[in-house]
């Protein structure tokens, strides 16, 4: 056995999976049934992760309430994706949904039901039937806690299935030999102090979003980007990550989400006159229109005056006409947020909202069994060892602006996905492969920077310096200029990471320490944001700079790669094939 640094203690795995979410518990799900030894590492309880937080539903064709199949399911996440995702993913997705969901009613998934005992939807934005005619009903939906009810049916499956939790420990970074391959990760037992190398003959992550890295957030706090700060570190490209996504209802001033579920249900939007005004930008889809649209409509209604409030700056979700019963039934979690966030009873009175960043679209390059790709061979060679799904990763489905209830989608079908492909690689492979002898120093001279530091900044003061620069740089309204100056604003911030003072050298449960470690990653996913966005010169989906009114097929019909290494770009092409029926060929996007 190879020396390593400060002899480690060392686990060995047939899988690591970064991360207790929808993806990674679906991930682990399957390996664990398959009888492969699992470990799941988490920062937080499982049932806590930032899935539990998801509403309103979880999208598939099942045509329980309005006539649905999933070629329009497919169009309409090519469409809601402003052409940006690959037709190939999407086919497979949508295809897979209605199983998908069906595998969860099976595993006990508490949905809502209809009276005849199928699962209840309701309608969402950009789902339509025959390609935009009308509004459908394709959002599976348990009231609006989906999320929560989906996460704890995938925690009992996994229990059940000895799945091994590594519950308050957090990756440090990946683990790769000279050859490229992926053999584990470092990483900190949040209880201890102490760190580990957990070898797995494939590593998965399974890390979640960044949402974190803007002041208005409706993410969790643990919503730091760490699979992608691993990634980058590692030498790894991040995908189209200058998409990020406002959902139209984040509670305003507070930043909760307030599910699209409730325009689902019949919620409008109103202006300070009153006035419907979705139904001047997107006459067919009024409130249900994508939400890169809709937020574009909301700020555009502040910018013009419209705004409500002293300061004129949120918009008002109205409910109160769909009736108490429906509220209390269908939006009981949305009644108590309002309630305890806003000071406002739906029932009586409309919400206090504003656009809030929600998502990424990009993340980590893979293919539809969840192999991350790397850039050789036409961005198609996938990386041995190493699996990406849910929201750190760019499969890419969503493209430049993704659908609500494809999120959850797509955590349950490429998590079942990678665990199948893994099942048949790891099969394949007798023995781990041999550590490199350097294989934590790279984890252990970060965190030794950080002991050793006697001055410097607090890990809050730089990491509010990305949020503000993230926020008035990269928001829903974006010029050359601006994208300009925070590219050289989060230049410096990332300067001020590297001199960060750990005050509090304690080893037992450091928070500081987990923070100053997450700023870390916050910093590699704030730099891809900044740097890919201000390369990007046209409007598609969520990106949207002043200068450039329009898409651009002709130059922009392509996903940007950024290494993190000189904060490099390279571009690489659009997958317009889908599998097996015809492409959907890019058009203006009207609404
Ligand atoms: O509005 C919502 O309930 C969020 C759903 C999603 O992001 O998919």
């Amino acid at each position: 056995m190879v020396a390593i640094k400060n002899s480690l203690p060392r686990r060995r795995f047939d899988v690591v999976i970064v991360g207790a979410g929808g993806s990674g518990m679906r991930a682990s799900l399957q390996l664990a049934r398959a009888g492969l030894s699992v470990c799941v590492l988490s920062k937080v309880f499982p049932t806590r992760s930032h899935t539990v937080a998801a509403q309103g539903g979880i999208g598939a064709s099942l045509g329980n309430m309005s006539e649905d199949n999933w070629e329009w399911h497919f169009y309409d996440t090519i469409k809601g994706s402003d052409w940006l995702g690959d037709q190939d993913a999407i086919e497979f997705m949508c295809r897979e949904a209605p199983n998908a969901v069906y595998e969860l009613e099976h595993m006990g998934m508490p949905f809502d039901r209809n009276a005849d005992g199928t699962i209840y939807q309701r309608p969402f934005g950009g789902h339509t039937a025959n390609h935009g005619e009308k509004p459908v009903q394709r959002a599976c939906a348990a009231a609006d806690r989906t999320g929560h009810a989906l996460l704890h049916t995938l925690y009992q499956q996994n229990v059940a299935s000895k799945t091994q939790f590594f519950v308050e420990w957090m990756a440090l970074d990946l683990i790769r030999d000279a050859d490229g391959d992926v053999l584990g990760v470092t990483a900190l037992e949040m209880e201890t102090g102490d760190v580990y190398i957990l070898e797995g003959k494939t590593t998965l992550f399974a890390t979640g979003g960044a949402g974190r890295i803007f002041a208005a957030t409706t993410n969790a706090f643990i919503n730091t980007g760490d699979g992608l700060g691993m990634a980058a570190r590692a030498g790894f490209a991040l995908q189209d990550m200058e998409f990020w996504q406002f959902h139209p209802t984040g509670v305003a001033g507070a930043g909760v989400l307030i599910t699209e579920g409730v325009r689902g249900e019949g919620g409008i939007l109103r202006n300070a006159d009153g006035e419907r005004f979705m139904e001047r930008y997107a006459p067919v889809y009024k409130d249900l229109a994508p939400r890169d649209f809709v937020s574009r409509s909301m700020g555009q209604e502040i910018i013009e005056g419209r705004g409500v409030g002293p300061n004129k700056d949120h918009i008002l979700l109205d409910l109160s006409h769909i009736g108490a019963e429906t509220i209390k039934k269908r939006l009981p979690s949305i009644r108590e947020i309002a309630i305890r966030f806003a000071n406002v009873d739906p029932i009586k009175e409309p919400i206090p909202v504003v656009p809030t960043i929600h998502y990424q679209m990009g993340g980590i390059p893979t293919n539809v069994h969840g192999q991350v790709v790397g850039t050789s061979k036409g961005h198609k060679d996938p990386v041995n060892g190493f699996y990406a799904v849910g929201e750190c990763s760019c499969v890419s489905v969503h493209g430049a602006n993704r659908l609500g209830t494809n999120s959850l989608l797509d955590l349950v079908v490429f998590g079942r996905a990678a665990g199948n492909h893994i099942i048949r690689h790891v099969k394949e492979i007798k023995e781990h492969k041999p550590l490199p002898a350097d294989a934590a120093d790279f984890a252990l001279s970060r965190l030794d920077r950080l002991e050793k530091s006697s001055s410097g900044e607090y890990t809050q003061t730089v990491a509010g310096d990305i949020r503000s620069t993230m926020q008035q740089h990269a928001g829903v309204f974006r010029t050359e200029k601006l994208m300009a100056e925070g590219v050289s604003k989060i230049k410096e911030v990332a300067e001020r990471v590297n001199h960060v003072h750990l005050k509090d050298k304690s080893k037992v449960f450091n928070t500081a320490r987990v923070e100053a470690l997450e700023l870390a990653n916050m910093i590699e996913v704030a730099r891809a944001t900044m740097v890919s966005a201000e390369a990007r010169k046209e409007s598609r989906g969520a990106h949207a700079p002043s200068e450039h009114k329009q898409r651009d097929d002709e130059n922009w019909l392509r996903h940007t790669l950024w290494h993190s290494e000189g904060d490099r770009l390279d571009y690489k092409p659009v997958q317009l094939q889908p599998l097996t029926v015809a492409t959907v060929p890019p058009k203006p996007r009207i609404f």
